[in-house]
């Protein structure tokens, strides 16, 4: 452990323990929700193609870069894009703001499938699963007209932010780690064996066709692009703070690049498992109703609280698929909310000097308050919505994007971020991962981030008031903004600068011996 962090700065105790945790963080709701339907409504077996570009050409060389920043200064999202050039702390505080918004409606959706793991065990939507998830179940209201609370949703969300504090205050490496290296194992079982089931329902075929036949004219719509590059992000936990975080918690000789590349092909890997289960189990609802895939593959939110139960009930022994179906998501979602919320917590220790568990706490609280009073009220469904289109498609990639501009394009980083990697990692970078993080993908996110952003400004959201867009989507960026530039104002603890400092010089030093 190096003697230079600051005595409250946590460790992971093992490359293995990291491992657990940057996977654990990585596979969550994105996979086993947002996957799915993302690749449905995105050109089916289409967007395999533009997913796996993001993931060659954005999500795996961010992944080092964000392991870079994290590592080489042991800080906070804030503290590292500082460290790296002084004007880039607001990109970090920005990242921080995203993992905290995100956060928010995190806990809601784990909250809803932790209902949803009982419900199934008496398959409580009845016949009409939609009418129960939007009526009885969520009480949909009109958007904007009021935030009446659902007491149903209520009480669970109050609970996923207890579990997920207590966690998180059993610290870094006992919390997060520890109960990575329990849930995911746990998962990949589970799930291993309910996607082997659903590939025996007859029609499991009929979903898989629906998923992987490629409709190539969706390639020519930088709609489905984005979409790719967002999930990407999403899913792997960069560009908003998280990989930057856990990286911060390493030793100092740890092989980077060689723990992210299992990292991201491990999520990956989920990923498209995920998206098989639920296709071939889709292609069994549809082939039971007499009809198309397209037919019953609802998207957004209905994929997985819509499709599921109808599913449920129509198959035999559903209801302990479905409880198994939503545990899963219910530790997925887990494991990667503690990373989430470790985000602004990281962040407030080191600017503010505040203690671990008062971080906790703070942090947590104020997070976990906002949540409950927005979520589960009749209109939470459409504040989700839209602080998840924005946070995710304007939030993250514009937070990659100015990222590399600025670190990559005005500071000329890169080349330091490379050695940094290159002299503890075993899979080395070179010059294509400069080339590619710092030219093609710079310039393919910031032509993506443009059209996304006039495509929002001109056609609006899914139909949704101006008020609600207004208010959660672009209100909710411009704060973020305004209160990232503010807080790089504010100055650093000098106990905080000297620690980072002594360990940057530390890594600088690691580098020109070659890293042994
Ligand atoms: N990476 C996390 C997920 O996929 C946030 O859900």
């Amino acid at each position: 452990m190096s003697t230079t962090a600051t005595p409250q700065r946590e460790v992971f105790a093992t490359r293995g323990a990291f491992i657990f945790a940057a996977i654990g963080s990585a596979v969550g709701l994105g996979n086993i929700w947002r996957f799915p339907y993302v690749t449905y409504d995105n050109g089916g077996g289409a967007f395999i193609i533009p997913y796996l570009v993001a993931l060659l050409t954005a999500g795996i060389p961010l992944l080092f870069f964000d392991y870079a920043l994290g590592h080489r200064s042991r800080g906070s999202a804030p503290l590292a894009f500082r460290m790296a050039t002084k004007v880039a702390e607001p990109i970090g505080w920005f990242q921080t703001g995203v993992a905290f918004v995100i956060g928010i409606y995190y806990a809601a959706i784990i909250a809803w499938a932790g209902c949803y793991m009982f419900f199934s065990l008496n398959q409580a939507w009845g016949d009409d699963a939609e009418g129960f998830l939007f009526g009885e179940f969520l009480q949909l209201g009109d958007p904007g007209v009021s935030f009446d609370f659902v007491p149903g949703v209520l009480i669970p969300v109050i609970l996923v932010w207890v579990i997920t504090l207590g966690i998180l205050l059993m610290g870094v490496q006992n919390g997060i780690a520890g109960f990575s290296k329990i849930f995911i194992p746990l998962l990949v079982i589970l799930f291993l064996a309910l996607v082997i089931r659903a590939l025996f329902l007859p029609g499991a075929a009929e979903g898989l066709n629906a998923l992987f036949t490629p409709d190539f004219a969706a390639l020519a719509d930088p709609a489905v692009w984005i979409a790719a590059y967002g999930q990407i992000f999403f899913s792997l936990s960069i560009a908003f703070g998280i990989m930057i975080t856990y990286a911060s918690y390493l030793k100092r000789k740890t092989n980077l690049t060689g723990s992210g590349l299992v990292v991201a092909f491990s999520n990956s890997g989920f990923e498209i498992l995920a998206g098989i289960g639920v296709f071939a189990a889709l292609g069994f609802m549809a082939t039971a109703q007499g009809t198309e895939v397209s037919e019953v593959a609802s998207s957004g939110i209905g994929l997985a609280f819509v499709g599921f139960p109808t599913l449920i009930s129509e198959m035999p022994g559903g209801g302990l698929f479905g409880f198994a179906f939503f545990a899963c998501l219910v530790f997925a979602g887990l494991t990667s909310l503690i990373s989430i919320v470790q985000v602004p917590i990281q962040a407030l220790r080191e600017k503010f000097g505040v203690g671990n568990k008062a971080s906790i706490l703070l942090v947590g609280g104020v997070m976990a308050v906002i949540s409950i009073l927005l979520m589960p009220t009749v209109t939470g469904l459409y504040v989700l919505d839209t602080v998840d289109a924005w946070a995710n498609n304007i939030g993250i990639v514009g937070a990659a994007v100015v990222g590399l501009i600025v670190v990559g394009w005005v500071a000329r980083k890169l080349p330091l971020l490379r050695d940094h990697l290159n002299a503890i990692s075993s899979f080395k970078v070179g010059r294509v991962w400069m080339i590619v993080l710092g030219g093609i993908t710079t310039v393919v996110l910031a032509y993506m981030l443009i059209t996304q952003i006039i495509t929002y400004v001109t056609e609006g959201y899914e139909g949704y008031p101006p008020l609600i867009t207004g208010v959660f989507g672009w209100g909710m960026i411009g704060l973020l903004i305004v209160i990232a530039i503010v807080l790089s104002l504010i100055k650093w603890p000098q106990k905080t600068l000297d620690d980072t400092d002594a360990s940057v010089a530390d890594s600088v030093h690691e580098e020109l011996k070659g890293g042994k």
